[in-house]
């Protein structure tokens, strides 16, 4: 359990310009949690999941709702904690080297408006404390957007 990172992420979003804010909190998560190979973002823009700041290889920029781990995040406004990316039928590697992932919605009224991604080499990588870590980080991501009204 990493007690500070709320914490951290709280105040970056302190930062009113919407890509300063979200590049820096892909850099917190990358640099809290280890062996992370990719953390970043995906936000919802005309009927698709598109990439936003993150931290790691080149990835897919674009993603249908009905595709991948971030497609399943999206259609069930839940948390998707897959212990073996190599079991979940569609799981889209934009690394191949990715074993295990955490996705979580960013959910204003009731709607998804984005995710946080979050990808390990190591299969089993994520805790069930990180995954309510990083919900919390949703939280305070939703709070952050109403507060500076930012929208795309
Ligand atoms: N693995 C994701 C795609 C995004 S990357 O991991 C950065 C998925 O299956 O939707």
């Amino acid at each position: 359990m990493n007690q500070f990172i709320n914490a951290q992420i709280r105040s970056l979003l302190e930062e009113e310009d919407m890509i300063a804010a979200f590049s820096n909190v892909s850099a917190c998560i990358k640099t809290n949690y280890d062996r992370l190979n990719w953390a970043g973002f995906y936000f919802t823009k005309n009927n698709e999941l598109v990439l936003g700041p993150f931290q790691g290889k080149v990835a897919c920029t674009h993603i249908p709702f009905d595709k991948g781990v971030c497609g399943k995040c999206y259609r069930d406004k839940e948390t998707q904690k897959i212990d073996d990316v190599l079991s979940f039928p569609g799981h889209i590697a934009c690394d191949s080297d990715s074993r295990s992932e955490l996705c979580v919605p960013i959910i204003l009224n009731d709607e998804v408006i984005g995710e946080i991604d979050l990808d390990s080499p190591e299969k089993n990588r994520f805790t069930a404390d990180e995954a309510k870590e990083m919900e919390q980080a949703a939280v305070d991501i939703s709070k952050a957007w109403i507060k500076h009204n930012w929208s795309f």
